[in-house]
C-alpha cells in the first residue's frame, strides 16, 4: 500500500473530473470556454477603468473541432504573469480578496486551456499588450498536468493594432448548438446584465466547411453586435475584510498564523471588518484570552473560545458599498432594448448579509407583448453579472421563483413549478463571494438569507405586474361588454318600434341616441 501512495496535482484531479469545471459535454465545453474568456475580459476592463469592448469569435475547423478567440481592450497582462495565468490551475488575483468580480477561483481560463490541450493537443495562444509604448507579446503554451506547471512553447514580440488588450485563442473538441444554450443567446444575456459593455460575436457559418471543401470562397461570417446602452462603468467596488460572523474556526486559526499584527487585539481590529478597538478588547476579555498574546501562539482552545465569543458579540453588519448593482434604471433600459413586451418592472434590493458576506439581489420582469406567442416563462439567472446557463433546477434562484405565490399576482402557477405565461424573469445576485454549488459556477447554493431576499424582490415586481394584468383584464372585459351592447342596440330599437309603433325615422333616432350614450360612457 505505502508504495502506491502519491501526490495528486490539482490539474490531474480536474483533468479527470472535468465535469466539475463545466466541461462535461462538447457543446457545454464550447460555451464554458467562451464564458471563462469573457468573464476575465470584463473583469480586467472594469478593474482598469476601461469601457469594455469584447470580441468573441468561433471558427469551425472540423466537424467537432473549433477554435475560440476572446479579445478584449483591457489593460493587458505583463509578460511574466502570462504562463502562470494560462498554464496553472488555481492561480489568479481574485481568490484571496473579498471583492465583487466575475472570477473568484483562479481556475477558469487555465482549465479551458487544459481542456483544449487534452482534446486537441494544441497549445493556448495568447496575444497581449499592456500599453502604447510596450510591444505586444505572443505566447503559445501548454499546462503540464502532472506538475500543474506551464510549459512555454513560444514567446515572441509581434505587432498588434491594439494599444492595449488581450486575445486568447483555444482550440477544442466541441459542438455548436442553437437555441436556449447557444453562444449567441449567451452573449445576448451577457449584454443584458452589462449595459456598459459592447460585445461583438462572430459565430461559425453553417455552409463554411462544405464550401471550403468544395474549393469555393468561404462566406463572410456574420458579425452580431450588442451595443452598450451606457458608457458609464459600474461603480468601482472596494475590497473588504472578512466579517467576523462569517469566519469559521479553522479559518480564524489560519488568520492568526498569517497575520502581521503583533497581538490578538490588533489582529481582530485590523484584519476584520466592523471590529473596533473597544469591541476587540471585549472579545478578548469575554474569551479569557489576554489581548497582548501573540496571534501565532494562540492555541486551538483559545481560538475556539474567541470564535464562540465572536458569535455572541453584537457587531455591525459588514459595509455594503463594496457591491455594485446594475441599478433599476439601467436594468430597465437594457431589458427594453432586448425584449419586446407590454410591461416592465425592475427592483434593486438593499444589500443584505449571508455568512458574513454582503450580497444584493436585483430582479427584472418583462410581461406580454411579443412574448405572448410562446407563452412560456424565461428565467435568466445571473451572479455578479454573469449569466448562469446550467443546473437551473439546483439553483437558489429557481427555488425562490418556485416558492413565490404567482397566483396572487394574477399569473398561472402550477404547484411546485415555475409560473406560466408570457413572462421573462431576470434575477441577479451580486456579492463579494458568490456561494456556488460547485467549481463550475453554475448554480447558487440555498442560503435562507439569499432565498428570502430574492423572494422579496420577486414580490415587489409581482405586485407591479399584477396591477398591470388587472388593468388589462378590466379593459378587455369592458371592450367585450361594449361589443355586446353595440350588437343589441338595433334589436332594442326594433323592439321599441313594434311596441310603441315608431316609424323608420324614430327607430333610427333611437339607434343613434343609444350609440351616443355608449360612446360617451367610454370617454368617462
Ligand atoms: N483578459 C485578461 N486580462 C487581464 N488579466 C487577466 C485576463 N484573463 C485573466 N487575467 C488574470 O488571470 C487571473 C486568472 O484567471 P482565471 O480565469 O484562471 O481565474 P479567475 O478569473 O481569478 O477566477 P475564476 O476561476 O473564478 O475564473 C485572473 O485573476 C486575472 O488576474
Ligand atoms: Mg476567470
Amino acid at each position: 500500500m505505502a508504495s502506491k501512495q502519491r501526490d495528486i496535482s490539482v490539474s490531474e484531479f480536474f483533468a479527470k473530473n472535468r465535469h466539475l469545471l463545466g466541461f462535461d459535454n462538447p457543446s457545454k465545453a464550447l460555451l464554458t470556454t467562451i464564458k471563462e474568456g469573457v468573464d476575465n475580459a470584463l473583469d480586467a476592463c472594469e478593474e482598469a477603468g476601461i469601457v469594455p469592448e469584447v470580441l468573441v469569435e468561433i471558427e469551425q475547423l472540423e466537424d467537432t473541432r473549433f477554435r475560440v478567440a476572446i479579445e478584449d481592450n483591457g489593460p493587458g497582462i505583463v509578460r511574466g504573469q502570462v504562463p502562470k495565468i494560462f498554464g496553472r490551475l488555481l492561480y489568479g488575483s481574485k481568490f484571496h480578496r473579498l471583492r465583487q468580480s466575475r472570477g473568484q477561483q483562479g481556475i477558469g481560463i487555465s482549465a479551458a486551456g487544459m481542456y483544449g490541450l487534452l482534446t486537441t493537443g494544441k497549445p493556448v495562444r495568447i496575444l497581449t499588450r499592456t500599453g502604447k509604448k510596450k510591444q505586444a507579446h505572443r505566447f503559445e503554451l501548454v499546462i503540464d498536468t502532472k506538475k500543474n506547471e506551464p510549459k512555454v512553447r513560444s514567446d515572441t514580440t509581434v505587432d498588434w493594432k491594439a494599444d492595449h488588450g488581450t486575445r486568447v485563442e483555444i482550440e477544442l473538441e466541441g459542438a455548436y448548438r442553437g437555441g436556449r444554450h447557444s453562444v449567441e443567446a449567451y452573449v445576448r444575456q451577457i449584454s443584458l446584465a452589462n449595459p456598459h459593455a459592447t460585445l461583438r460575436y462572430r459565430g461559425p457559418s453553417a455552409g463554411r466547411k462544405a464550401n471550403a471543401e468544395a474549393g469555393g470562397d468561404t462566406p463572410e461570417r456574420e458579425l452580431h453586435v450588442f451595443e452598450r446602452v451606457t458608457r458609464e462603468l459600474p461603480a468601482e467596488t472596494t475590497e473588504i475584510k472578512p466579517h467576523p460572523y462569517g469566519v469559521e474556526l479553522g479559518v480564524l486559526m489560519q488568520m492568526f498564523r498569517d497575520t502581521r499584527a503583533r497581538n490578538v487585539k490588533t489582529c481582530l481590529q485590523g484584519d476584520f471588518a466592523r471590529v473596533s478597538s473597544r469591541v476587540a478588547g471585549e472579545i478578548c476579555e469575554g474569551a479569557g484570552v489576554a489581548p497582548t498574546r501573540r496571534p501565532s501562539e494562540i492555541t486551538r482552545e483559545e481560538a475556539d473560545k474567541l470564535h464562540k465569543k465572536i458569535q455572541r458579540t453584537k457587531l455591525m453588519n459588514p459595509p455594503t458599498d463594496c457591491i455594485a448593482p446594475i441599478g433599476e434604471d439601467l436594468l430597465l433600459r437594457a431589458l427594453k432594448a432586448e425584449v419586446e413586451a407590454d410591461f416592465f418592472a425592475t427592483v434593486t434590493r438593499r444589500p443584505a448579509v449571508y455568512r458574513g458576506n454582503p450580497f444584493l439581489v436585483e430582479v427584472g420582469l418583462a410581461y406580454g407583448g411579443a412574448m405572448t406567442a410562446d407563452d412560456s416563462i424565461s428565467l435568466y439567472r445571473y451572479a455578479n453579472r454573469v449569466p448562469l446557463q446550467y443546473q437551473q433546477g439546483a439553483c437558489a434562484i429557481t427555488r425562490a421563483v418556485t416558492q413565490t405565490d404567482w397566483k396572487a399576482y394574477q399569473l398561472q402557477h402550477p404547484r411546485g413549478a415555475l409560473p406560466v405565461g408570457p413572462l421573462l424573469l431576470l434575477v441577479h445576485i451580486a456579492s463579494v463571494w458568490v456561494p456556488f454549488t460547485s467549481e463550475s459556477k453554475e448554480a447558487i447554493a440555498n442560503y435562507p438569507e439569499i432565498i428570502k431576499e430574492i423572494r422579496l424582490g420577486l414580490q415587489e415586481c409581482g405586485r407591479q405586474v399584477a396591477t398591470h394584468v388587472r388593468k388589462r383584464r378590466r379593459e378587455a372585459d369592458e371592450l367585450k361588454k361594449r361589443a355586446y351592447i353595440e350588437k343589441y342596440i338595433p334589436q332594442v330599437a326594433i323592439g321599441l318600434q313594434e311596441i310603441l309603433g315608431f316609424d323608420e325615422r324614430e327607430r333610427t333616432k333611437v339607434v343613434t341616441r343609444l350609440s351616443d350614450v355608449l360612446e360617451r360612457s367610454r370617454k368617462m
